[in-house]
């Protein structure tokens, strides 16, 4: 079972002519089960963006699930939409469900909406948020292979100069939640850029890791990483699992394999 996870889009900023469409196209030649899709689709949460970002979901083959991130709010120059109907634009373009679900094989997927009007840029996991993840995971059996979809880090990132970084509000709270409910894997972004990394949230419980994932299409880049973009391919096997990162390459307008990290299923 495979799970192509694309982040930060950020349409109204792409980076490069034709990175759309090698993402698309090499997404569609590897027929992922799932395309996993962690936020910031649009750079201002415009309606041309949105629409940019709607004929790009629509052009995969595989099964969306998207969350929604601090860019595809309402800007703070509209407050009152802002503060009123935050994701109405997110609504009407990419989907009303905010908690989206997807089963294969015995992989169990959950998306939560971190992004909020009234939450700036840092995003929050609020109390009906963490219910709905328990109540998700519990349902499923134990011995699925758990996955959370978020746009905000929960966790800091273990990169140079940009850590500290701020995580979501109530990061902590979901991530006990997350740890006891037997969450595997999480997929974000928000911060542009790639890594992995297993965390033990409790002592003593299997570790959570998590793959954050680079900008996919934007020019919004950060150090130290620079100007580059990435994707993740998720590979779920029977008692092992994979992250590979696949970068992009301008020169040759294609992505490519930058690294795969590997890890035993915990359960
Ligand atoms: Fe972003
Ligand atoms: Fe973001």
């Amino acid at each position: 079972m495979t799970i192509a996870h694309i982040s930060d889009l950020h349409f109204g900023r792409i980076a490069h002519p034709g990175i759309v469409e090698a993402l698309v196209d090499e997404i569609n030649e590897g027929s992922p089960d799932l395309v996993a899709v962690s936020g910031d689709l649009t750079q201002r949460a415009r309606a041309p963006e949105y629409e940019a970002a709607r004929d790009l979901l629509d052009a995969l083959k595989a099964p969306t699930l998207v969350v929604a991130g601090n860019h595809d709010v309402y800007p703070w120059w509209r407050p009152l939409k802002r503060l009123g109907t935050p994701l109405g634009r997110y609504r009407q373009f990419i989907t009303d469900d905010l908690a989206p679900t997807f089963e294969a094989d015995d992989v169990a997927v959950l998306g939560l909406t971190s992004a909020y009007g009234a939450s700036i840029k840092g995003g929050r996991i609020g109390p009906a948020d963490r219910a709905a993840l328990a109540k998700y995971f519990r349902a499923v059996p134990a011995d699925r292979f758990k996955v959370l979809v978020v746009h905000h880090q929960l966790h800091p990132t273990a990169i140079g100069p940009i850590s500290p970084h701020p995580v979501a509000r109530q990061a902590q709270e979901t991530l006990d939640v997350a740890a006891d409910v037997g969450v595997d894997l999480i997929l974000c972004g928000h911060l542009h850029v790639s890594a992995i990394q297993p965390l033990e949230i409790i002592p003593g419980t299997p570790r959570i890791v998590v793959a954050s994932a680079g900008t996919a299409t934007s020019n919004r880049w950060r150090e130290p990483t620079g100007p580059v973009n990435f994707y993740n391919v998720v590979s779920v096997e029977p008692d092992v699992f994979s992250v590979e990162e696949r970068r992009y390459v301008p020169d040759e307008g294609r992505f490519v394999r930058d690294g795969v990290a590997r890890f035993d299923r915990t359960n």
